[in-house]
């Protein structure tokens, strides 16, 4: 029975192939090959009519029967890994109506007959794809990306109809993976690599972020180079530490990922100042500072020879990162040169201070004729030495000496100078300073320069005045004082 049922339905595929596949084609051309003709679907309305009269009047050797597409083209979203039935829905749903599917104008799945009397006669094609039972519907098992396309229901008849659906697969964003260079564990001046594999349908798009604080900062064109799912950034810095993303969109959804990353370099040791005067059984604070990611380890020198930390010379304090050499000097050759240096696995980098009985100047500052100098010493000042260049020309220095000041407490003098007497002509002039106490000379301060133009005399401010009745009592004794040098001046 079964034999025989089968051997009828191929029998009838054959025949209304031999019958009308070749009418069909030349229809097909004639229209177009791809679209659906709709007036005519209406059109033929009538003959259906007839068709489904003729059909339920006769037997199933019939191939004239006219059927038609009830179900729309349709745009069907589905979901990665879903079912999917596309419908194909046609009437009279009678006997003898050979339906084939077909993908992207693939005759890829093979028809379907309904036969009502004869139950159903569906079959699957592939494991995934199928002719749902009693009906002409494709039914699509878990989905791929790749089952993406156009599918086209056609009734292979004397006047062939057929349908198109398009069915898109869709996916949020998945990330596979995203992963930096060593686990993010990198050195200063090696290159970072970030990986971040996406899947998705439609394809994911990736934007590249960094953390910066709270922010999450859109890394540019310019800040590294982007080449399919990869990020590089060459000869990493240490501001390059921090938290990395990748952002993936594809219209259906986003996903994000992070990956944490640390650049490690050598430590740099910072000192506030590089000359600190002291005395014989004057204590010394020498303080030396480390910028580092992690701790470094931390060493002090004495002209090049290490300072254990068990030597009782010394004294040394350590906070984290920072570290200060107490020295009292005992003899003259206690003074010298100390060095910090701080270490880690990256490298060492270290920084001298010089501990020295000469004074120890401070920048000189500048105020128009004004200079002002702060001076370092323990031990009693003795010579200040201003040396004055005209900046034009070749003009000579000429050295003058600046009064000594008293000293603000046991070791720091304040000076405040004036050179307006010795700026004869208006210009720039080039200044230096150097000290000397009981011990010795110190280093001439940087030389700076001073600006100055000859100010304009009263007299002028005095003769624009005009005659006094708009002005107010307060301004009045200006008004008469500016008179008076006129006068003065005048006589
Ligand atoms: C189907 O998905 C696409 C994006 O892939 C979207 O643009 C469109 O609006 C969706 N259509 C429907 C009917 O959901
Ligand atoms: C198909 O139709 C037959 C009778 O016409 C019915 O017995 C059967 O349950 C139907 N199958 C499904 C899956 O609807
Ligand atoms: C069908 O065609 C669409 C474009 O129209 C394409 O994206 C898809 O990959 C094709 N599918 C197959 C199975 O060839
Ligand atoms: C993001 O991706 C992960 C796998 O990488 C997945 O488990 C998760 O569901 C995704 N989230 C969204 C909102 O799609
Ligand atoms: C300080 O660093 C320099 C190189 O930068 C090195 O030559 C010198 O030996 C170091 N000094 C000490 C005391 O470590
Ligand atoms: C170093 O000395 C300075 C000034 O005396 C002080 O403020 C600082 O706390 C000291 N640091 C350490 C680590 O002892």
């Amino acid at each position: 029975m079964e034999l025989k049922r089968m051997s009828i339905c191929l029998a009838l595929f054959v025949l209304a192939c031999i019958s009308h596949c070749s009418e069909a084609r030349h229809s097909l051309v004639r229209r177009g090959a791809d679209e659906v003709n709709y007036d005519e679907l209406q059109n033929d309305e009538g003959a259906d009519d007839e068709a489904q009269n003729d059909a339920e009047g006769n037997d199933e050797e019939d191939t004239a029967v006219v059927a038609k597409i009830v179900t729309q083209s349709a745009l069907y979203n589905v979901t990665i890994g879903r079912t999917v039935r596309l419908e194909c829905l046609v009437s009279p749903a009678t006997a003898s109506v050979v339906v084939q599917w077909t993908r992207n104008n693939t005759k890829y799945f093979i028809g379907t007959q309904k036969d009502y009397e004869q139950d159903l006669a569906s079959y699957s094609v592939g494991d995934r794809f199928s002719i749902a039972a009693n009906s002409t519907d494709l039914l699509i098992r878990e989905v791929r990306p790749s089952d993406s396309g156009i599918y086209t229901c056609g009734i292979l008849q004397f006047k062939p109809v057929h349908i198109q659906h398009h069915l898109v697969v869709v996916e949020s964003p998945r990330i596979l993976m995203f992963t930096a260079t060593n686990n993010g564990q990198l050195v200063e001046g090696s290159d970072l690599v970030l990986t971040c594999k996406v899947s998705g349908s439609p394809p994911p798009k990736i934007v590249w972020s960094r953390g910066e604080g709270n922010v999450n900062k859109r890394l540019q064109e310019n800040d590294a180079t982007y080449l399919g799912n990869t990020l590089t950034i060459k000869n990493v810095r240490r501001s390059h530490s921090g938290s990395y993303y990748c952002y993936a969109f594809n219209g259906v959804g986003t996903n994000q990922s992070e990956v944490h990353v640390v650049v490690r370099g050598k430590p740099r040791v910072h000192v506030e100042r590089t000359v600190v005067n002291s005395a014989i059984g004057v204590e010394a604070i020498l303080e030396c500072a480390v910028h580092d990611d992690a701790a470094s380890y931390i060493r002090w020198y004495k002209d090049g020879q290490r300072i254990e930390d068990s030597s009782r010379a010394y004294s040394i304090s350590s906070d984290g990162q920072r570290s200060n050499l107490s020295v009292i000097p005992r003899h003259d050759d206690d003074f010298g040169t100390f060095t910090c240096e701080a270490e880690n696995e990256q490298g060492s980098h270290n920084r001298s201070i010089d501990l020295v009985q000469s004074p120890v100047l401070e920048d000189l500052q500048v105020d128009g004729p004004k200079i002002s100098l702060t001076i370092h010493s323990h031990q009693p000042v003795e010579v200040i030495e201003l040396q004055l260049k005209e900046l034009d020309g070749d003009a000579e220095w000429k050295t003058l000496n600046v009064p000594v000041p008293q000293s603000r407490n046991t070791h720091e003098y304040q000076v405040d100078y004036s050179l307006e007497d010795h700026l004869s002509n208006g210009g720039k002039y080039e200044v230096t300073v150097k000290v000397k106490n009981d011990k010795s000379w110190s280093a001439h301060t940087n030389p700076a320069v001073i600006e100055y133009e000859l100010r304009p005399q009263p007299i002028q401010h005095a003769s624009v005045l005009p005659g006094g009745s708009a002005h107010s009592l307060e301004s009045t004794p200006i008004f008469l004082a500016t008179a008076l040098m006129y006068l003065l001046v005048r006589m």
